[in-house]
């Protein structure tokens, strides 16, 4: 059985030396990486030189591809800029390759991912592992952050622990995007978005521990006012993304970060949107879940027939 060879950076990230993801990536591969990412939960593999079918080929190893919001047609209806429908470009960039105008759909719905969230939340099935992968770095900040949804749930006091156990919130896509004033949306697009709702409290169907899963998708919970759901889940972000509970990774041309979706928050800092900033992820579903695990992310499924998002 292979082993990878890994430094810890903290108690929930740490660098993998001496593996090279451009070869095809084996059952024996396979198994290392997940061992390693239920240990860890982010990955950082160094010096790697991936094309766009590399990057696909690593990703597809590892199980179906997410799409995300590009799964929306109606409302993701600009051209896209690589081989891959599955690849998404976390860039500034247009698709004839020069750096946006600050004011361009991409930089705007880009920025979005500056707020604490897990990729693809709004959705069933949600995201497992996303891998980015860097190709041009700008000169300052642009760095991404990670906070461990475990270390979340078991720093909060009993009461807390009491009081969210039994809770569940609603996900979606277009909250994060209204919390920046990005309202352009017509109501068919906004309906065209279907929410999702989790438990907020979880069992990691990976590591075993449980997790506090929040983030900036999460906006409403079924049964609670607005503005009461609304103060309880910033309160609980604003736990769950503590320093202590953070990774910051500097990024350098070359490095592929792989996070495990379920078990981690993460946002992209601030960097001058004048200079060039291109990263690439490419995404699992979280597919073939334990039956206890697919009933517990189904908990909640009942409410979203009555729920209506609000945006007034
Ligand atoms: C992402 C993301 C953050 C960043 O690619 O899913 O949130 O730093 N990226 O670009
Ligand atoms: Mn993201």
């Amino acid at each position: 059985m292979l082993t990878l060879s890994l430094k810890s950076l903290t108690p929930f990230a740490a660098e993998v030396h001496g593996f090279d993801l451009r070869a095809p990536l084996g059952p024996d591969g396979v198994a290392a990486i997940e061992s390693a990412m239920d240990q860890h939960a982010v990955l950082v593999f160094r010096d790697q030189q991936l094309d766009q079918d590399q990057q696909i080929a690593l990703a597809r190893a590892l199980g179906p591809l997410d799409l995300g919001l590009r799964r929306v047609r109606m409302v993701q209806t600009r051209a896209h800029r690589f081989r891959h429908e599955e690849l998404a470009d976390i860039s500034n960039v247009t698709a004839e390759g020069e750096v946006a105008p600050r004011d361009h759909a991409k930089i705007v719905s880009n920025l979005a991912n500056q707020l604490w969230h897990s990729d693809s939340s709004f959705q069933k099935p949600r995201a497992k592992y996303s891998m980015l992968y860097s190709v041009v770095t700008p000169q300052t900040g642009g760095d991404t952050e990670f906070a461990d949804l475990r270390m979340a749930w078991d720093a909060l006091p009993d009461w807390r622990k009491r009081q969210v156990e039994p809770l569940a919130a609603v996900h979606y896509a277009l909250h994060s995007r209204f919390m920046l004033g990005d309202t352009h949306y017509t109501p068919e697009q906004r309906d065209a978005i279907k929410p999702a709702v989790w438990p907020l409290v979880q069992t990691d169907p990976r590591s075993g521990r449980k997790i506090l899963f929040v983030g900036i998708h999460a906006c409403e919970i079924p049964g609670m006012s607005l503005p009461e759901a609304r103060l309880l889940l910033l309160d609980l972000l604003e736990h769950a993304t503590q320093r202590e509970f953070i990774y910051r990774h500097q990024w350098r041309v070359g490095d592929l970060v792989m996070w495990d979706n379920t078990a981690t928050l993460h946002r992209g800092r601030y960097f001058d949107i004048s200079e060039r900033r291109e990263l690439r992820r490419a995404t699992t579903e979280e597919v073939g879940l334990s039956p206890e695990a697919e009933s517990l992310a189904a908990r909640g499924a009942d409410q979203i027939a009555h729920y209506r998002y609000q945006t007034a």
